[in-house]
Parts: C-alpha cells; sequence; structure tokens
C-alpha cells in the first residue's frame, strides 16, 4: 500500500518490543472469541474486545470476569465503522488483532447475501485500515474448513485447491483469505495468519461460558444440547445414506478451547514472522453424527431422540482435517476428546439453558 509514494503500512512494526502487548478482539464477545479472550488471559497477553452484541451478550464480560479475575476492556461498537474502531485504536497499545467479527449463519447468508458481503467484507477492511493507521502490523483470521468448498478429499490439507463455496457465508471466508493473502504481498511488514476451523464444539468447563444460539441451531453439537435439555424435541439427522461406516455424515469436532489455544500459538507466531500463513485447526479425527450423539447419551447419562431425515443440500459426506502443519510449526494439537465436548457442552447448556438469556 502506497501513501504519497512512500509505502508506510506498518513500518515501526520494529519498535513493539514485547510480544505481550494487547491483542485487540474484534468480535470477540462470542462463542469462540470469548474462550480464546481466557486462555490469551491465561498466558499472559492484555485483550480488549470490540463487538456489537448482534450475536453475542455483554453479560460475557461478567463472565469472564469470574473465569479470569480480569475486567476486560470491551467497546460495545460496530467493528465495520471506521470511525467508532478508530477509538479503539486509538486508546489502546494493540500488538495484533484476531478478527472473528462477521456473521456466520449458512442458511442466512443464502437468504440475505448482501448482507453478508458487505458485512463480513466491511469488518475486515475498517480493522486493515486501522491497523495502517496504527501501525498495528498482525493479524489473525477467523476462516474456516467451509473454504474447502465440495471437492476435497479428507483429510484435508491447507495446500488443496480452495473455493467452490456453496454459500455466501463460505464465499466470505475465502474473499477475506485472499485480501490477507494479497496485503502481505503488498505489505512486507504484515502478517496475517489463517485459522481454518473445522468444527467447534464443547464449551469452558466452568460452564460459565458456551455456545448461545440467537435462534434454534445449525450446528449439531448445540442442538444436541437443546434436545437434551428438552428446549427441543426431536434431533433430526440429515441423511444415513451417505458413503461412510454407519451412513451418517463424519465431521472433525474441535472442543472449543483447543481452538482457544491455538489463536495463543497463532498469535505468538504472527509476533515473530511475516507474511501469510493458513492452518487447518482440527483433531484429525473425523466421527458421525451417530458417534456424535451415542456418546453425548453415553458421557452424560440422557437420552437424545432422532430421527432420520433426508439429507441438507449443501452437506459433505466426509470432512475432517490434516493438521501435521499446525502441529510442527504452531507446536499446536489438539489435547481434548470428543466425550470432553460433549460432558461439557452439557454441563454449559445445563448451567444456561437459555444461554445468557437468563443472566
Ligand atoms: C456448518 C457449515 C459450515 C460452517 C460450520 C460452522 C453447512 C453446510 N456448513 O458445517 O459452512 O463453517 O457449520 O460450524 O451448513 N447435522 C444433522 N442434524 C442437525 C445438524 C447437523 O444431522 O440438526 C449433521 C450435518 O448433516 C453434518 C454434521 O451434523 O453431517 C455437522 O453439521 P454442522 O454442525 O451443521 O456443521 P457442518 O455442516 O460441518
Amino acid at each position: 500500500m502506497k501513501n504519497n509514494g512512500k509505502e508506510h503500512m506498518f513500518e515501526k512494526n520494529d519498535e513493539i518490543k514485547s510480544p505481550k502487548g494487547s491483542i485487540l478482539l474484534a468480535g470477540g464477545a462470542g462463542y469462540i472469541g470469548s474462550h480464546t479472550a481466557v486462555e490469551l488471559l491465561k498466558s499472559g497477553y492484555n485483550v480488549v474486545i470490540a463487538d456489537c452484541h448482534y450475536n453475542s451478550s455483554p453479560v460475557i464480560y461478567d463472565r469472564l470476569k469470574q473465569i479470569t479475575g480480569v475486567d476486560i476492556v470491551h467497546y460495545n461498537i460496530d467493528v465495520s465503522v471506521e470511525e467508532q474502531l478508530d477509538r479503539v485504536f486509538g486508546e489502546n497499545e494493540l500488538a495484533a488483532v484476531i478478527h472473528f467479527a462477521g456473521h456466520k449463519a449458512v442458511g442466512e447468508s443464502v437468504r440475505e447475501p448482501l448482507n453478508y458481503y458487505q458485512n463480513n467484507l466491511s469488518t475486515t477492511f475498517s480493522l486493515l485500515r486501522m491497523m495502517e493507521r496504527y501501525q498495528v502490523p498482525n493479524i489473525i483470521f477467523s476462516s474456516s474448513a467451509t473454504v474447502y468448498g465440495m471437492e476435497n478429499r479428507s483429510p484435508v490439507r491447507e495446500d488443496v485447491k480452495t473455493g467452490s463455496c456453496i454459500n455466501p457465508y463460505g464465499w466470505t471466508k475465502y474473499m477475506n483469505e485472499q485480501i490477507l493473502r494479497d496485503l502481505t504481498r503488498a505489505n512486507r511488514r504484515l502478517s496475517a495468519v489463517l485459522l481454518r476451523y473445522f468444527n467447534p464444539a464443547g464449551a469452558h468447563e466452568s460452564g460459565l461460558i458456551g455456545e448461545d444460539p440467537k435462534d434454534t441451531p445449525n450446528n449439531l453439537m448445540p442442538y444436541i444440547s437443546q434436545v437434551a435439555s428438552g428446549r427441543l424435541k426431536m434431533l433430526s439427522i440429515y441423511g444415513d445414506d451417505y458413503d461412510t461406516p454407519d451412513g451418517t455424515g463424519v465431521r472433525d469436532y474441535i472442543h472449543v478451547v483447543d481452538l482457544a489455544k491455538a489463536h495463543v500459538k497463532a498469535v505468538g507466531y504472527a509476533l515473530e514472522h511475516k507474511g501469510v500463513e493458513t492452518f487447518n485447526i482440527g483433531t484429525g479425527t473425523g466421527y458421525s453424527v451417530l458417534e456424535l450423539v451415542h456418546a453425548f447419551e453415553r458421557v452424560n447419562h440422557v437420552r437424545i431422540p432422532y430421527r432420520i431425515t433426508g439429507r441438507r443440500s449443501g452437506d459433505l459426506a466426509v470432512c475432517y482435517a490434516d493438521s501435521t502443519k499446525a502441529q510442527e510449526i504452531l507446536g499446536w494439537r489438539a489435547q481434548k476428546n470428543l466425550e470432553d465436548m460433549c460432558r461439557d457442552a452439557w454441563n454449559w447448556q445445563k448451567k444456561n439453558p437459555q444461554g445468557y438469556r437468563e443472566a
């Protein structure tokens, strides 16, 4: 990026002495952001959260204080609005940004593509503009295995072809990745780490924070939890005629605390490197829908009534990660297993039957 013929972006990078500066979590009040805040604080980083609570609750700050003892500096702002974000950058010494700020409901993205493209891209633009203005050279981006589209075989590696996404939500992840890739090519002081999440599940073991879908859950684990609690009547399993051992879809479920720890590693990596790197964040093991249902029943001593329905359009039979690269380069690997995810998801659900709304 040029300004008056002189490249000026991130030129003060060398002045960041301590790798333990503040980390801005844009959209950090949500499911993955809140768990990441806990792990960053545990690792000695200062955390600042900016979130408009479109899909999260301000109650989170009190919950985070109960877990960590820290009153997190937070801003109730729209990350896509530069003027609002300017205050956050102006008032804090930031070492890096983690960009969680985006809409994430696949079905909604099909119905409201313009909202998805506008919101999920404009949050990126405004963050990058502020990073430029305030010389913050490091960004971690919440990407998704959805960028692999329909054509890849599992275990999927980072270097296979991406694209052929099947919904606007997926395309926004793909486009944001491309924007960051292009930017790191143009600005050699910039560091971008793209984390491709597989299927986040579970909750913090305290049961104080967890996943709180705004409407009826789209994703499997929160749906199962709400069936277990009686809030929903029955799980629909979307097809049992896939080419998998039991016919139901296979995914790579990753405990949200493991995922949060991957962000801590990614921040450390971004602070010490330049350019762009992409990492799959999954366990490397796939479980079927029925395996997950049965594990949930076994671990939590509850019954999950279900029926088999037709396939959901756009679903793959099998999707799980090759996460060797994250192991080798970030020194990260998942430590928790499917039972931990089921136990912690249920603990959160039992303690917060209506999510954060009752608090
Ligand atoms: C979905 C999104 C993906 C997004 C990810 C975020 C689709 C097609 N994909 O991934 O873009 O990044 O969530 O977490 O929506 N299932 C049921 N019954 C249900 C819900 C799910 O049988 O009520 C099955 C699905 O068919 C699938 C598995 O459970 O086999 C996991 O589904 P889900 O949790 O929605 O995740 P993905 O589809 O993998």
